[in-house]
Formats: C-alpha cells, structure tokens, sequence
C-alpha cells in the first residue's frame, strides 16, 4: 500500500464515520493497551531523598517519573509538563524541576515556581506492597 493509498483509505474511514473501514484493513492493533492497574516504581530501597527517575509503563504507553523519599513518605510524581507536555528534568543544583521546552520550573513537590504551567506535575498516589513502590497507572 502506497501513501496515496494509505490517505484515501483514511479519508473514506473518516467520511464514512466508521472505524470499522480501518480496522477490517489494517486488522487489530499492533499494539495492545495495556490495562490500567498498579504498576511497580521501584523497590523502596532504591528510593532517597533526591529525586530520581525511573520508567513506568502506563495504560498509554511507557512514562517516566520521579520518586524520593519525603521523611516517611514516598512521593511520585509525573515528568510531564502541565503547560504543554514536555518532559520536565530535576535539576539537583538548584533544588528543582526544569522544563525545557518554554523554562517552567517547579519544587520538589511539584508546585509551580515560575513559568507558563499554571498546575503542579501530577503527584501519583504511591503505596508500598512488600519492599516495592506502587502507583496507580
Ligand atoms: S511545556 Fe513546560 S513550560 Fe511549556
């Protein structure tokens, strides 16, 4: 199937409204989603006061996240920015997170310190089963 191909497919799907068109083309996706449901951060012990990423498969695809230890408490909290969607890093020198898409920064909580995000990252609500940090995802 060509380019050419491929878009009038694509248009005939959409004018007929059907989603059926495509998939009876293409068959079933490739992909399959992955069902929500609690996903491991990483074991407690890997965890310290200084934010550090980790990978986490969500029900969207892979995400990553920034785990730390706050006294007793675990927090988790997403990378993505609540301006646009770019992935934010922590930057140790200065104690925060930074976007570098348009240079929003926020706290180790996440709150927004300066910047267009006008929300903090997205804090996972974490528990621990055995010696592993979870989050819902
Ligand atoms: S996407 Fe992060 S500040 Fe714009």
């Amino acid at each position: 199937m060509n380019r050419r191909q491929f878009l009038v497919l694509v248009a005939a799907g959409v004018a007929a409204g059907c989603a059926d068109t495509l998939r009876a083309s293409f068959g079933p996706p490739l992909v399959a989603a992955t069902p929500s449901g609690p996903r491991k951060v990483a074991s407690l012990a890997a965890l310290t006061a200084t934010p550090s990423a980790f990978p986490l498969q969500t029900a969207n695809g892979g995400d990553q996240v920034y785990a730390y230890k706050d006294g007793e408490q675990v927090v988790v909290l997403s990378n993505v920015c609540t301006h646009r969607g770019c992935p934010v890093a922590w930057e140790a020198a200065s104690n925060r997170f930074v976007c570098p898409c348009h240079d929003g920064t926020f706290d180790r909580a996440g709150k927004v310190l300066a910047g267009p995000p006008l929300g903090p990252l997205m804090a996972y609500s974490a528990m621990l089963v055995g010696d592993d940090v979870m989050v819902q995802a």
